[in-house]
């Protein structure tokens, strides 16, 4: 009964905001802008309110959710604090990197948003829609990607409604992502372990923390569920390392090529990271049986873009 028949398109000024604070105060789903990508938010603290979100998605299982938090004193009230999250909250706070620590005991947060694990993500955001948001709201705010589960992430409103208009109560309208990428997340309950590369990059942590940063062997137990195999994922496949196109593909380049899209003609991971999204999903509305994507250096942003292209052309 609660499931709105058409989704609010709501312009991120101040009664905009309002309107989504108290949607969310009400247990309702809203998805809002992020400096990363589209978030669909809950209150954290109802259990119905975080439900809405695995059901309006139609995520399978219930992967662990990542708290947004307007400040590092709201994420300090929910997680253990080591040395560590400390350097890098001062380093990259707000921005686009999370950090998964020791839930603290009696933490008003929902376990569906753990999924019963004992520690907790949490992410101060930098998108100035989304801080005014979570201060408006008052209260910690789970918000996996906006996207059906399974598909790519959003980085528009327009991107949001393509696959849940009508499944939630409202999108706050905020521009594109300036990022375009979902953030780092750095697993801080033990030694330092990254769980997903994102904009915030490995050696900058490492230059942070002042010591390396392991990275999550692919084949390790799966501490980010949400990690696995096929994600982010297209209608059409993907071809990667695209040097030559073939006939009928949609052709997505990057640097000096003749193509469909660019991601940067100028060879800009920064620029590339911002455009893959919105990009794929362009080519994408075509309908194309495939994808052609020309190769992108691994460094710097290169290795979390490559990530996600590695897992949108997984088999699935
Ligand atoms: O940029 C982002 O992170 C966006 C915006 C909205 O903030 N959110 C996002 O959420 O990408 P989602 O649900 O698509 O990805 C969350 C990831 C999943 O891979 C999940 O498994 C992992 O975070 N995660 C959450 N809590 C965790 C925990 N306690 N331990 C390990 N991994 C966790
Ligand atoms: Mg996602």
């Amino acid at each position: 009964p609660d499931t709105p028949a058409k989704t609010q398109r709501l312009s991120a000024d101040t009664a905009g905001i309002a309107r989504a604070a108290e949607l969310l105060r009400a247990g309702r789903q809203v998805a809002f802008p992020t400096e990363t990508v589209y978030g669909l938010g809950a209150d954290a603290t109802q259990d119905d309110a975080v439900a809405g979100i695995y059901a309006a998605k139609d995520r399978p299982q219930f992967n662990p959710l990542i708290v947004h938090l307007p400040d590092v004193d709201a994420a300090r009230a929910l997680v253990e604090w080591p040395e560590a999250a400390g350097r890098v909250a001062a380093a990259h706070w707000p921005g686009p990197i999370s950090l998964v620590l020791p839930l603290r005991a009696g933490a008003r947060v929902s376990k569906l948003v753990t999924a019963g694990l004992d520690t907790l993500a949490v992410r101060v955001p930098a998108h100035p829609v989304a801080r005014a948001l979570l201060r408006a709201t008052g209260r910690p705010v789970a918000a996996p990607s906006a996207n059906r589960s399974g598909r790519i992430s959003p980085t528009r409103a327009d991107h949001v409604l393509h696959t849940l208009d009508g499944r939630i109560a409202a999108v706050l309208e905020g521009g594109a992502s300036e990022v375009g990428l979902e953030s780092t997340i750095l697993g801080l309950a033990g030694a330092p372990m990254l769980l997903r590369p994102g904009a915030v990059s490995a050696d900058a942590l490492a230059a942070t923390l002042g010591g390396p940063v392991a990275a999550r062997a692919e084949d390790a137990a799966i501490s980010a569920p949400g990690q696995t195999a096929s994600h982010y994922a297209p209608d059409a496949g993907l071809r990667l390392e695209a040097t030559a196109w073939r006939p009928g593909e949609a052709r997505l380049g990057f640097g000096p090529v003749d193509c469909d899209l660019n991601l940067s003609k100028a060879g800009d991971l920064r620029e590339a990271a911002a455009n893959l999204f919105a990009h794929l999903h362009a080519l994408d509305a075509g309908g194309p049986q495939t994808i052609a994507v020309s190769p992108i250096p691994e460094t710097g942003l290169g290795a979390a873009i490559n990530d996600r292209l590695a897992r949108a052309a997984a088999p699935r």
